[in-house]
């Protein structure tokens, strides 16, 4: 496995900053648990509240409560504290997470509601934004009225995000940006953890050209599809860039397609379905996560080919979460290159760092390693997500 570490790149300012829901459905997570909110206004309560809150009341909203519900100050319960100016003791946080499109992102979340907890000393306002960026400015908006103390962000794509953390800043609310990069500036915000995409990228396609030169294929003309993440997202943007930069190095990798697959199990299995039916030559395809790579998998052995380390499409994958760990194992991923979700508690730290008015790192990379099919079934067991 190919180690990296986590990089400490620049210092940034103690303190400062930043930031701030909408079209379908808006999942809220109080520390009394669960809610969804629906886009026709009705609501519903998941089900998935925290243990230790069991014997509290289940959020009960309507389309007009999001604040209530966000700020815990549901009308319906009186009882529960009020937002920002908390008497518990408590530190307000609330995370607009992008949605819940792949396990990576569903690894990510428990990583962070496994850290925000009461018994660690926060109130926990979560709100998954259903992969729309409307909604997403509009949860931050909603922090922001609600005066929580910090908000994390996960941004869906890298641009637009300006305004409201303008106005985060104004409310002296510092922003912590996670996993995705944005294109606003970095004053607008108090600093970024998250994983170097670009670097990823390279990773596959060094990996990729070792593994022709191993196996003699370094001078044949290699026909390469890309199914890409989700449109504008620095996922998915870092990844191609980085795999290209590589790639146009080598001199006979053709870069037939790139398709959106939207990060997405379903998105893969359609966007590799079309690829089948309009490329006869297929040598590589890389899939941008996990789920995607799961999808093509799929439309690849209905179309009665073969892929993986003993079939005759290399699959690379993006992750290396347990599901595709399997999935090398059970000889359909040739390699999975890295995205370490485990950001909770390395937020939890910059936090308490800002809090005591020390400095952070402005920029913190996430460690992330590259795994073959080959080491899979030894490095499985010691895998946490
Ligand atoms: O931003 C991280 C990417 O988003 C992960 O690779 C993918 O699985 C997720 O949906």
């Amino acid at each position: 496995m190919i180690k990296k570490k986590i990089v400490a790149v620049f210092l940034a300012l103690a303190g400062m900053v930043a930031a701030g829901c909408g079209n379908s459905d808006l999942m809220v997570l109080t520390p009394y648990g669960d809610a969804v909110i629906k886009e026709d206004g009705t609501s519903a309560g998941t089900g998935a509240a925290h243990a230790s809150d069991a014997d509290k009341p289940s959020a009960d909203v309507s389309d007009s409560a999001a604040a209530d519900v966000a700020d815990g100050a549901n009308g319906q319960d009186a009882s529960k504290p009020a937002a920002g100016g908390d008497t518990s003791g408590l530190l307000h946080v609330g995370f607009a997470q992008v949605g819940a499109e792949s396990g990576w992102r569903l690894a990510q979340t428990q990583s962070m509601k496994d850290t925000f907890t009461e018994e660690n000393g926060y109130i926990f306002d979560f709100v998954d934004c259903n992969n729309n960026q409307k909604t997403q400015l509009q949860a931050l908006e909603q922090f922001i009225e609600n005066g929580v103390q910090y908000i994390i962000l996960d941004p869906i794509v890298e641009d637009g995000y300006d305004e409201v953390l303008k106005k985060a800043k104004d409310a002296n609310i510092p922003v912590i940006v996670v996993d995705r990069k944005i294109s606003a500036d970095a004053s607008l915000y108090a600093c970024w953890v998250g994983s170097d995409f670009s670097r990823e990228g390279k990773d596959a396609a060094e990996w990729l050209a070792a593994f022709l030169s191993e196996n003699q294929r370094a001078s044949e003309e290699i026909n390469i599809l890309t199914i890409l993440g989700s449109d504008g997202a620095s996922a998915a943007i870092g990844r191609t860039n980085g795999f290209e930069e590589i790639a146009q190095n080598q001199g006979g990798w053709n870069l037939l397609d790139k398709q959106t697959g939207d990060f997405t199990k379903d998105g893969g299995y359609a966007v590799m379905k079309a690829y089948l039916d309009k490329y006869d030559k297929i040598d590589v395809v890389v899939c941008q996560n996990d789920d995607e790579a799961f999808g093509a998998v799929e439309a690849i052995k209905e179309a009665g080919k073969t892929c993986g380390p003993d079939g005759d499409i290399v699959i690379i994958s993006f992750d290396a979460t347990r599901a595709g760990f399997e999935a090398m194992i059970a000889g359909d991923i040739n390699v999975d290159v890295e995205c370490n979700p485990l950001e909770g508690p390395f937020v939890a730290e910059l936090i308490q760092k800002l809090e005591k008015g020390e400095t952070v790192e402005a920029i913190q990379y996430m460690e992330e390693g590259v795994f073959a099919a080959e080491e899979a079934a030894a490095v499985l067991p010691s895998r946490v997500y």
